[in-house]
């Protein structure tokens, strides 16, 4: 039973950042932040996903190469949970030109390009839980309440 407050979001761990081996650092900051991975597996990214997924930037000048770049190599999906955590994981990733992200964050620590900024994280405007069912089933994800939660929020940031 997934936590009725509980939110939940969409993480790609991109190619350059899985070029550059740095998948575990990546999972490492939202797992010590105190979210919950309740989805995760690798997968090839083709045209046909990567132009729904980035359907309103495909009259955009970069499309091409970012499609190309995106379908490189393989990538790691996650979904990621927890009381607020779609904004919480934006923070967490940061703005997405990674030679002016803040420090702390995973583009601004690791990053210094805007098209290989290592990770994508659902945008709150626009519906992160379609962006999850595109690329993961309902049977691939996995509600549980952490046993965590009382120490990880307040109780009346748990009340539902
Ligand atoms: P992402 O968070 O995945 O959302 C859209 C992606 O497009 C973005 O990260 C970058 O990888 C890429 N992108 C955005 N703006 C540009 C740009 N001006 N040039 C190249 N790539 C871009």
């Amino acid at each position: 039973m997934k936590h009725p407050r509980a939110e939940r979001t969409l993480v790609l761990v991109k190619p350059d950042a899985m070029q550059r081996g740095l998948l575990g650092e990546i999972i490492k900051r939202f797992e010590q932040k105190g979210l919950k991975i309740v989805g995760m597996k690798m997968m090839q990214l083709d045209r046909d996903i990567l132009a729904k997924h980035y359907a309103k930037h495909a009259d955009r000048p970069f499309f091409e190469s970012l499609v190309k770049s995106m379908s490189y190599s393989p990538v790691v999906a996650m979904v990621v949970s927890g009381i607020r955590a779609i904004g919480a994981v934006r923070i967490i990733v940061g703005p997405t030109k990674g030679y002016e992200a803040p420090a702390g964050s995973i583009r601004g620590d690791l990053s210094m390009s805007t098209q290989s900024n290592l990770a994508h994280a659902s945008d709150p405007e626009e519906d992160p839980e379609a962006e999850i069912a595109l690329f993961f089933k309902p049977e691939e994800l996995f509600e549980y309440i952490p046993i965590d939660f009382e120490i990880l929020y307040g109780d009346e940031e748990r009340a539902a």
